[in-house]
């Protein structure tokens, strides 16, 4: 695929998308309404760069994963050094928590992240090159409560969206102890049938067998369907660790299906993973809006202490394509439109504007000194919910205007009370 269109002109680079208002309005307006619900539940905002040194990638989301092997965008910086593109937070987030002795100031961290990632995957509807997210960490609790915790805040979240068709996955693939007896009960299973298997699983059933339960391909999912599941395999700990889980989630009273297929592309989780699937609105295929899960043993192995840990990330382009258009409610561009005639008008609309603004609300104007008719149409195109008209005769009789134009009501009202006015008009 060309840089270039037809006509010569450079373009965005493939599956990396601008984002314009309205649009923009739309993810901000998301944005603020997670910042409330991580303030609610007691998180605070992190931001790490962009680029990381290559290996923080390779050590924690695991060499053979498909990330690490075909989807990193990695260059050498003018100092000779491999960095990488963020694909994902998780990464960033240990290694700055490690980077800067958390642990040692305060023994539970809940962080909250929003910003751009970047995986060279295979373009199409809900999956893109660049791509948003917004994700949260969990360190220093080892017990199913955080897990719980989390779930309940992201339920919460996509219900006050107003998300529908939301189905949350669950599953647990254990732990250092009991994954070599899944694994070889897995290996057992599939090596009579390998032929079976497609060309990618082949070398995971040697690589990490534990992702062929994963593959979305026919063949191999009727394989997975009947495999030796996680769940049975799992030792005492872990399925403490599960039973409390869905003890929790029992009473929370939050729908959860068990998916023993559920083993996430990336390496450092152990016991709890998750995924919430939405059903609903222009989502295709890639209606995974949200994934996670636990990773015990990834803030020893960046060289922290041992901290065990769990969070999640949202997909936001996703969540955005499952809403319907009209949600997230957007704040309005236009509450008020000054009409000013003359240069008189002009001033004293000034005057009124930056008073008006000061109340919160969003007033514009048309600075081109075009007609009142085409001033009017403008205020109508915005969607404003009045407009204030200074004309001669309100400069000379010192009054405005006001026009409400959602039923074209008007009225001249002195100057000294247009504000309480309008903002009265807006109440109503
Ligand atoms: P992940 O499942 O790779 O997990 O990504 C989380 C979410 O990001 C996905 O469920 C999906 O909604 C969205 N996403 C992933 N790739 C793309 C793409 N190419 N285009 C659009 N959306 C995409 C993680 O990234 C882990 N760091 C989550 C986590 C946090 N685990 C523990 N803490």
């Amino acid at each position: 695929m060309s840089s270039k269109d037809k006509k010569g002109r450079i373009k965005a680079v493939k599956s990396m998308f601008d984002l314009l208002p309205p649009e923009s309005g739309r993810v901000q307006s998301l944005l603020n309404s997670a910042v409330d619900i991580f303030r609610r539940y007691g998180y605070g905002q992190i931001a790490t760069p962009i680029v990381e040194y290559t290996p923080l990638f390779a050590r924690s989301i695991g060499d053979a994963t498909d990330i690490v092997e075909k989807e990193m965008y990695t260059f050498d910086d003018r100092d000779g050094r491999s960095l990488t593109l963020r694909p994902e937070g998780t990464a960033g987030a240990v290694r700055s928590y490690v980077e800067h002795a958390v642990s040692k100031r305060e023994p539970i961290t809940r962080w909250f992240y929003a910003g751009p990632m970047f995986r060279h995957e295979r373009a199409q509807r809900g999956r893109y090159r660049q791509f948003r997210q917004i994700g949260a960490e969990i360190f220093g609790v080892p017990g199913p409560a955080a897990d719980a915790e989390l779930l309940m805040m992201l339920w919460d979240f996509f219900s006050e969206l107003g998300l529908e068709g939301l189905k949350l996955h669950l599953n647990s693939i254990g732990c250092g102890v009991c994954r070599p007896v899944h694994r070889k009960a897995l290996v057992d299973y599939l090596t009579p049938q390998k032929e079976k298997l497609c060309e990618d699983c082949e070398r995971r059933y040697t690589d990490n067998p534990l992702r062929v339960l994963d593959c979305k391909k026919e063949g191999c999912r009727a394989l997975s369907e009947e495999a030796p599941k996680t769940l049975d395999s799992l030792c005492g700990d872990c399925s403490e660790h599960w039973t409390g889980l869905v003890k929790d989630l029992d009473h929370y009273a939050l729908p959860h299906c068990v998916d023993h297929r559920l083993v996430r592309g990336l390496d450092y989780y152990n016991r709890t993973t998750f995924e919430l699937i939405c059903t609903g609105g222009l989502l295709g295929s890639q209606n995974t809006i949200a994934g996670g899960g636990r990773y015990d043993g990834l803030v020893e192995q960046l060289g922290g202490p041992s901290t065990p840990a769990v969070g999640f990330a949202m997909g936001v382009d996703r969540v955005l394509l499952a809403l319907p258009p009209e949600k997230p409610e957007l704040p309005s561009v236009c509450d008020v439109f000054i009409v000013a005639r003359g240069e008189e008008a002009r001033l004293a609309g000034l005057t009124i504007a930056q008073s008006l603004r000061k109340h919160g609300l969003a007033v514009q104007s048309d600075p081109r000194g075009t007609s009142v008719k085409s001033q009017m149409k403008r205020a109508d195109r915005l969607d404003a919910r009045i407009a204030i008209i200074l004309g001669d005769r309100e400069i000379e009789e010192n009054i405005a205007t006001l026009r409400r134009l959602t039923d074209s009501e008007q009225q001249d009202v002195p100057r000294d009370s247009l504000e309480e006015r309008v903002l009265a008009a807006l109440k109503g």
